[in-house]
């Protein structure tokens, strides 16, 4: 069973250690760096995907975040940092964290009505994943990443 949860402190001790692979850290960065970032960020929460208890990806919300600019003017929650550690991936918990994604910032988040992200043009893996998990492209490209161009995806809440 997948399920996302805000980082406490036990989580917080398993999320540090969490990594993809190498070669895409420059997509999402890695719990070490993220989840420190995340806690310095007023407007940032951290949260994790966890599997059977125990912590096996991460991801952040902001509804400050600069992408929110693509939602404007309806409210939204950027979806910032998504990653599954390389150990626990393809077994479906991208998949399944996506899907309790609606609910989780529904609660979190009641005035929101989009969810924004941005995913580089080079990450084909990702942007599939986000598609199928309802993520619609929103055509635009976001060009402020050091990384390169980013596509701009959002996903409606109501
Ligand atoms: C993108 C990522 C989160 C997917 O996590 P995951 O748990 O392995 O994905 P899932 O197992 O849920 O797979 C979801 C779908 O993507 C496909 N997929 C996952 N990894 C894949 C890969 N390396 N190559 C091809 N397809 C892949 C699966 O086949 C599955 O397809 P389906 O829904 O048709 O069955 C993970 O690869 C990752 O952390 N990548 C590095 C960080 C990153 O790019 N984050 C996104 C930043 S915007």
């Amino acid at each position: 069973m997948v399920r996302l949860r805000t980082v406490d402190a036990t989580l917080r001790a398993e999320v540090l250690g969490l990594s993809p692979a190498p070669e895409d850290v420059r997509f999402s960065g890695a719990g070490a760096d993220v989840l420190p970032a995340a806690e310095r960020h007023a407007t940032r929460a951290a949260v994790a995907i966890v599997r059977d208890g125990q912590a096996v990806g991460f991801l952040a919300l902001d509804p400050a975040d600069p992408i929110c600019a693509y939602a404007a003017p309806a409210p939204s929650v950027a979806l910032r940092a998504f990653f599954v550690d390389e150990r626990f991936q393809r077994q479906g918990v991208a998949r399944a964290a996506l899907r309790r994604l609606p609910g989780f910032v529904r609660d979190g988040y009641p005035e929101a009505e989009i969810v924004v992200l941005t995913v580089n043009v080079t990450n084909p893996v990702a942007m599939g994943v986000y598609r199928r998990a309802g993520f619609e492209d929103t055509g635009r490209l976001h060009l402020a990443g050091v990384h390169g161009p980013q596509h701009v995806l959002v996903l409606a809440l109501r």
